[in-house]
């Protein structure tokens, strides 16, 4: 595809050798993220980050990519802070705020919305989530760390075993991910979900349709026991009509370090989009696994900057450009 000046709404816009050339872009951004470098490639740029569902990642991790290429943030979050609450329509604002912006990251709570927004935008708008509907820039993080993850494995994402755990009917991040894996060859997936929370049958036919293996599972100690990726997900509350709902599932697949060590491989890399729930009577992803080398959730959300300074660098079309405004770093990163 051609990058500049696209909006970046679904994974079904993306061909793999754009996969390709989003990840060799990351790769080059690597000694900016880690404070090496400083660049001011998109000095004078302006990204309007518009969040009006609760975000720590994908708010923070956008403006701060956007920041790491020189350029400037201006953020609005939660409708209640917005002229939407008072009535304004998503034509207008997409109308008013793309000419204050050169480009525009935006999340809502409803599936389409952030397309919507981006038919009346003057600017490109990157999805940073829709719903249940998608969540790209997860998806294009979470697969450049399983790419990361297992390539001192000599294992790639070709023939890749991967289990989703949990949430599977309202998780955008997984719905994200098996388009993506759809790009690939030879995988297996184990999705692994209460029947009520199961995988939209779409999804599940086009993965299947890309020739994967696609096996549906109610238990998740037999579904873990041969995969490189254990990938969790949270129960979405919010998506539920009341938290006594969401309460029925809560808990239904904990993994922690005793489980992991009974029926995992050696080296099965632990995955979540984040946040997991850490509550008591959830704990997708106890504690006692935070020293397990192969619980990759952090690095994980670390690899959402450079996947989304990449973004940002193929759409204004700077990728090429980034080193020749590069500079040195001058203050102390603990890094
Ligand atoms: N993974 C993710 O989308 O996290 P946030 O909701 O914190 O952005």
């Amino acid at each position: 595809m051609d990058f500049t000046g696209a909006h970046i709404l679904s994974i079904n816009q993306f061909e793999r050798s754009d996969i390709e050339r989003i990840f060799e872009v990351a790769d080059a951004m690597e000694p900016y993220a880690l404070r090496r470098k400083a660049t001011r490639v998109l000095e004078g740029a302006i990204l309007g980050n518009m969040f009006f569902e609760p975000s720590t990642r994908t708010r923070v991790s956008f403006g701060a990519a956007f920041n790491l290429l020189g350029g400037e943030v201006r953020e609005t979050t939660g409708f209640q802070n917005s002229a939407i609450t008072k009535g304004e329509s998503l034509y207008d604002t997409a109308r008013v705020l793309s000419g204050y912006s050169d480009v525009i990251c935006m999340r809502h709570p409803e599936e389409g919305s952030v397309s919507e927004f981006a038919a009346a935008s003057r600017v490109p708008v990157l999805n940073g989530g829709d719903g249940s509907n998608e969540h790209p820039s997860q998806a294009l993080l979470d697969l450049y760390t399983i790419r990361q993850e297992l390539k001192d494995r000599n294992r790639g994402i070709d023939g890749l075993r991967i289990a989703m755990i949990g949430d599977l009917k309202h998780g955008r991040t997984v719905h994200s991910l098996c388009k993506l894996l759809c790009l690939f060859q030879n995988v297996q997936v184990t999705l692994v979900s209460p029947p009520e929370l199961a995988m939209p049958e779409d999804i599940v036919e086009k993965l299947r349709e890309a020739g994967h293996d696609v096996t549906v599972s109610e238990e998740l100690t037999h579904s873990i026991t041969h995969v490189d990726i254990a990938y969790s997900t949270r129960i979405q509350e919010e998506r539920f009509k009341s938290k006594e709902e969401a309460d029925l599932y809560r808990g239904r697949f904990r993994l922690n370090q005793a489980i992991y060590t009974q029926f995992c491989e050696p080296n099965t890399v632990i995955m979540h989009p984040l946040p997991r729930d850490s509550r008591a009577d959830a704990n997708e992803l106890d504690n006692d696994l935070n020293q397990n080398p192969n619980l990759a959730i952090f690095r994980q959300a670390d690899n959402g900057v450079l996947v989304r300074m990449a973004l940002f660098a193929l759409v204004l079309n700077v990728a090429d450009q980034v080193d020749k405004y590069a500079h040195p770093v001058t203050w102390y990163s603990g890094r």
